[in-house]
């Protein structure tokens, strides 16, 4: 049984040391949310300028039928308006060996226009919006809606088509680094 916790456990000790609890200021709300670990993906689109790319970790799953995702950009980013001028994106899902590439994407003052993706080995997919090659799925989306999120928009995203890899590790996202499986 080593390892598996069960719902009775939780909460039979009181507060563990080093707990805090406290106001949701940006620095504590982003520190605590980088408890809740994820995937990171790269949300494309193309412009008249060239492609756009960014790296995020905000996908969710919304629906089934009809398959619906949503991704968070935030408001102002190249990215996001992009996105919303195009009606059109493409998530693709970041493997282990694409941490320089997540990186990279989510750098200030990387290169936009034709060179955004220089160096970064992709392909055209669903309406000729980029897809990263070497990545374990990708979903093309048309924006269904756009919603207000604060300082972000939510963008929640048909899918049109997809398609998954072989078998691979997934790049993981944990209190702000990549980690990866085991
Ligand atoms: C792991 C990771 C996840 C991120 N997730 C998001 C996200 O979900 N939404 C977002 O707006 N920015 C996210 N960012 C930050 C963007 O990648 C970064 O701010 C980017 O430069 C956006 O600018 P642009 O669209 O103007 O190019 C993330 C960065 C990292 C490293």
């Amino acid at each position: 049984m080593a390892g598996i916790v069960t719902a009775g456990q939780h909460g039979q000790h009181g507060p563990q040391a080093g707990a805090r609890s406290g106001r949701a200021d940006e620095s504590s709300f982003r520190r605590a949310m980088g408890t809740f670990g994820t995937g990171v993906a790269v949300v494309t689109t193309t412009g008249p300028g060239g492609p756009y790319a960014t790296t995020v970790n905000s996908l969710t799953s919304v629906s089934l039928e009809p398959p619906l995702l949503l991704v968070c950009l935030k408001k102002g980013a190249r990215t996001a308006a992009a996105v919303s001028a195009a009606g059109a994106f493409t998530v693709s899902v970041l493997s282990a060996g694409q941490a320089g590439t997540a990186a990279r994407l989510a750098a200030s003052g990387r290169p936009s226009g034709e060179r955004a993706l220089e160096g970064i080995p992709h392909r055209p997919g669903w309406h000729g919006i980029p897809v990263l090659s070497g990545s374990l799925s990708h979903f093309g989306c048309r924006v269904e809606r756009e919603l207000p999120g604060g300082d972000h928009t939510i963008f929640l995203g048909r899918v049109h088509e997809l398609g998954t890899a072989p078998d691979d590790e997934p790049l993981l996202y944990y209190r702000g680094q990549f980690a990866r499986l085991g």
